[in-house]
């Protein structure tokens, strides 16, 4: 990957606080980047007049870490979920294009709909089989329509050693439980948190703009995802594959969200295979999990 060169001027992070805002925000502090970070309750989504105070004049890049992730809660509250992603997502924009500031932004694999057999394009026609993803596809067609400057990646699958997520799931049950029944029927690509903020810096310093697909290299299933992290951490737990009807959630989950990272690789280069990022992250799983 290419190194990302110093950020000229100041960077808003909106949801510093969480999963990726946090990888983000320490990579930008780590790089002497002057850093802004306003949080709930001053910041939020649901707030046209609080967006607008967050993103001063003069900020050259704001990226955005900011939204609702409940994927099962979406289910039950889709309205919350389009307010956060879709409506704050358009305010964020309309700022970002007033004030003259670039806007880096996230989506999901969850915009598609795991039918392809074959990695998802950045063009992919968009078809969101959940609430969720819904909610960030109309937060992506917001940010389109804003007339603002903007590089959108879509990620898949975000794991990190701090917060609730899928690695930290299982490293806490591989140790407690003889057997974890894990789905072998849903394939992707794991993401963790700290790769993704390097390869946003980096896409912002080569100037990329647009739609582009950012997650590790390689793919798999959660089966295979939840095996690696019980042999990476020798957790007494065994880990067999289960089909996603045995264990059914409020929200439908794609089977197949491989994305294409082609189009970020053709700008930074190879991105990290999956299990190496894997391997660094369980070195420093920060407890309790
Ligand atoms: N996690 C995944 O597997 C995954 C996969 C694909 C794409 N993504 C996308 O990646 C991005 C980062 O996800 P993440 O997993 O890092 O999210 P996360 O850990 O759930 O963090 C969400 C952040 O948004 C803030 N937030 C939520 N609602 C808000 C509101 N109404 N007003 C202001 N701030 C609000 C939270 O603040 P509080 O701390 O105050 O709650 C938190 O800082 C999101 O765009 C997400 O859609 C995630």
């Amino acid at each position: 990957m290419g190194t990302a060169a110093p950020l000229s001027g100041p960077v808003v992070v909106l949801g510093s606080t969480g999963m990726l805002g946090r990888a983000v925000t320490s990579l930008l502090r780590a790089r002497e980047a002057t850093v802004v970070t306003p949080a709930r309750p001053e910041f939020d989504l649901g707030s046209r007049a609080s967006i607008d105070r967050a993103i001063d004049r003069g900020t050259a890049v704001v990226i955005n870490c900011a939204a609702y992730t409940d994927v099962d809660g979406a289910e039950a509250h889709p309205a919350a979920a389009r307010a956060a992603n879709a409506t704050g997502v358009g305010w964020i924009a309309e700022r970002c294009r007033a004030v003259n500031a670039v806007l880096v932004h996230f989506s999901t694999d969850y915009v598609f709909d795991g039918r392809a057999t074959s990695p998802y394009l950045p063009s992919h026609p968009k078809h969101p089989m959940n609430e969720y993803g819904r909610s960030k596809s109309e937060g992506e067609d917001a940010i389109a329509a804003s007339g603002a400057g903007f590089l959108l990646l879509r990620t898949s699958w975000l794991y990190a050693p701090w917060s609730k997520n899928f690695v930290r799931t299982i490293a806490r049950i591989g140790a407690e439980r003889p057997v974890l029944k894990v789905v072998n029927d849903q394939r992707g690509r794991p993401t963790s948190a700290e790769h993704l903020a390097e390869t946003t810096l980096a896409m912002v310093a080569a100037g990329a703009r647009g739609v582009h697909h950012a997650a590790d290299g390689g793919e798999c299933t959660w089966f295979e995802f939840a095996s690696a992290i019980v042999r990476g951490l020798s957790l007494p737990g065994r880990v067999e594959p289960c089909t996603t009807a045995e264990f059914p959630r409020p929200a439908p989950r794609p089977g197949y969200s491989v994305l294409d990272v082609s189009s970020t690789e053709a700008i930074i280069g190879r991105l990290r295979p999956w299990g190496g990022c894997l391997a660094d992250v369980l070195e420093r799983l920060e407890r309790p999990l």
